[in-house]
């Protein structure tokens, strides 16, 4: 039995999580799971990741959505920056227990209305604010004023530690913040535009993709791969333990992707990053070392299925790289994919369309 049964446009399998299904027409970005290319907004991923900063990348990804103030984005978000920190004692009230991330959704869900297109750039600009304050607050520290001269990524970095960051570590964290901008119709993306249809306000879509981010299977991997680097430990473990992970019918964190069926685009560009940071410590030729293992037993384990290496993967050699604690890792995705989730959002109420799918009734009959 069907709600509003329209059997032409049902798919054909209804349990299979929408795959292959078209919910949408975006001018944002499209990713090529056959070929592996990511395009946002016209342009190649690679193209733009390392090449510029993320005010730059996110100006180019809005162009076409007429939102106020995104032609000086530096300085919208630095306002953006000195107004989210007004609610920030109220990150300082919240339960000792509570997570970065919860906590960042508290301040978000406190900022004033933002209904405007313009509060985009409010709600983009707010989010470092609010991440770097939940990070001191959860770890028992006084949170730091944003400082609206610099851009963002040197004021994320210098609210999270107190210490102007090298300029390394500054070009690998715009690096990874543009390339986790957008990413086509990804479960948080399709949240917020569903969020969105309804004419909601612009922070409620914001905090509904951030609550589908959280899971595992989309941006909560990176923090578990660090886990699984660290339980290998040396290279030469790297074959016994994912084998035993694979036989325990384990996922290997940061391999696998519902469209890439080929090497995600991403994961090659925070590579590059890291060997523009020069980093060669330790970890980063064990991780190197990991993956290979991982690609071989996965392509033995799964012959009929590719699975290669996703953004997650080198999202956390990266991150750790420049200093930033794992339990950051998804935090920070959010941070970045918030002018993403607007963009969309903005995009999908221009639409005036609710969304509102149908659903199979296979529950027992009316008694
Ligand atoms: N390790 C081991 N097996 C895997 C992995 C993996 N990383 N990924 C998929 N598989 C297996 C599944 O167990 C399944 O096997 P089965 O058919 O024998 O049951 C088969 O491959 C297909 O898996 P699905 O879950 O149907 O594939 P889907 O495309 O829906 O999953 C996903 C994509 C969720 C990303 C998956 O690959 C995964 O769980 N990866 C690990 C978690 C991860 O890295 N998440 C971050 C994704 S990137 C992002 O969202 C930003």
């Amino acid at each position: 039995m069907t709600e509003a049964p329209n059997p032409a446009r049902m798919t054909p399998d209804p349990t299979a999580g929408l795959e292959g299904i078209v919910a949408a027409t975006t001018r944002l970005s499209h990713v090529d799971g056959q070929n592996g290319v990511l395009i946002l907004r016209g342009k190649r991923l690679e193209d733009l990741a390392g090449t510029i900063s993320f005010e730059g990348a996110v100006r180019h990804l809005w162009q076409d959505l007429e939102i106020a103030g995104s032609d000086s984005l530096s300085a919208g978000f630095g306002q953006a920056r000195i107004a989210a920190f007004q609610v920030v004692p109220l990150l300082e009230q919240a339960p000792p227990g509570l997570a970065v991330f919860e906590r960042m959704q508290l301040g978000l869900a406190a900022l004033p209305e933002t209904n405007r297109p313009g509060d985009a750039a409010t709600i983009t600009g707010a989010l470092p604010v609010l991440l770097a304050a939940a990070h001191r607050c959860a770890a028992g520290l006084p949170p730091l004023a944003p400082d609206s001269t610099l851009d963002t990524a040197t004021d994320l970095l210098r609210m999270l530690t107190g210490v102007r960051p090298p300029q390394s570590h500054v070009e690998a964290l715009n690096r990874y913040l543009v390339t986790i901008l957008d990413h086509g119709l990804n479960a948080s993306t399709f949240t917020a535009r569903v969020i969105a249809s309804t004419q909601a306000d612009l922070k409620q879509a914001v905090l509904g993709a951030m609550g589908a981010l959280s899971g595992p299977l989309h941006g909560g991997a990176p923090g578990p791969v660090l886990d699984m680097i660290d339980a290998i430990g040396h290279p030469d473990n790297a074959t016994g333990w994912i084998g035993g992970a694979l036989a325990r019918k384990e996922r290997l964190m940061g391999f696998g992707h519902r469209i890439y069926r080929t090497r995600d685009p991403r994961a090659d560009v925070l590579k590059a990053g890291l060997k523009a940071l020069g980093a060669d410590n330790p970890k980063v030729q064990l991780a190197e070392r990991i993956e290979t293992a991982a690609l071989a037993a996965l392509r033995t384990a799964k012959p009929d299925r590719p699975l290669e290496t996703n953004v997650e993967f080198y999202t956390a050699v990266l991150l750790d790289a420049i200093g930033i604690d794992r339990s950051l890792f998804t935090p920070l995705f959010a941070a970045g994919r918030t002018a993403g989730w607007c963009a969309h959002a903005l995009e999908q109420q221009r639409t005036g369309k609710l969304i509102r799918p149908s659903s199979r009734y296979v529950g027992p009959p009316a008694a």
